[in-house]
């Protein structure tokens, strides 16, 4: 069955907490994603295993630990999941990025994807899938199945804020990926957006409506 991990650091919380406030401009907002994005990364890769290795410091030789030949990729779900991308590569530099264009059909809310492009030797990669709302979990889901069927088996989905009928959604479709998310909501309101939430993710990041 796929964990729930919910980071209630408090350097996340606060930063958060402003993410959500309607007066913050999309520098700001911006700004605030990235450093999520590099601190929940933590999290993410806590359980990476590790090897040792040799090295030679300018005192003597010593042994230390390097992670243990896990190739990974960052996957954002466009347009929103590139605003934790950033922060991501600063902690893992040697990722690859894929992406995939997903956007919620204003009416029914169901996702269509429109784009995607990920690094060929993807099915060998631990990847971890990007995006900050996770509402009804279509979106996230469906960037799931296309990505597993291109055969990748080893799948982590980073969001920000979730609700609980999002996470339900992603635990039941795949049960072997693992959810990280910044705070668990209460509920989506009639037009699918996640309350209290932080309004549309997208047009936050980029200054559009
Ligand atoms: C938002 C968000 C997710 C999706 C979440 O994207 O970034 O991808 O909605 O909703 P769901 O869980 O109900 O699928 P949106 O469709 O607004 O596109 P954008 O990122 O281009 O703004
Ligand atoms: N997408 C967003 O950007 N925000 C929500 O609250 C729900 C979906």
């Amino acid at each position: 069955m796929s964990q729930l991990h919910v980071i209630n650091h408090p350097m996340i919380q606060h930063k958060l907490t402003i993410m959500r406030k309607k007066e913050t401009g999309p520098k700001d907002f911006r700004q605030l994603l990235n450093e999520i994005g590099l601190l929940m990364g933590y999290e993410v890769t806590r359980d990476l295993p590790l090897r040792d290795i040799e090295v030679e410091t300018p005192i003597c030789k010593t042994m230390g630990k390097e992670v243990n030949g896990r190739k990974m990729a960052i996957v954002p779900i466009l347009r929103a999941g590139l605003g934790l991308v950033e922060g991501l590569q600063s902690l893992i530099p040697v990722a690859k990025v894929g992406h995939i264009g997903m956007y919620r059909d204003e009416e029914t809310h169901q996702p269509v994807e429109y784009f995607c492009k990920l690094p060929e030797d993807i099915d060998d990669r631990l990847v971890i899938v990007t995006d900050p709302m996770l509402a009804t979990g279509g979106s996230a889901c469906d960037a799931i199945a296309s990505l597993k069927k291109r055969g990748c088996t080893n799948i982590r989905l980073m969001c920000l804020v979730g609700v609980p009928e999002g996470v339900e959604r992603v635990q039941a479709e795949h049960p072997d990926v693992d959810i990280y998310l910044a705070a668990l909501d209460e509920r989506l309101n009639e037009n699918a957006y996640i309350v209290p939430g932080l309004g549309d993710a997208g047009d936050r990041i980029f200054g559009t409506k």
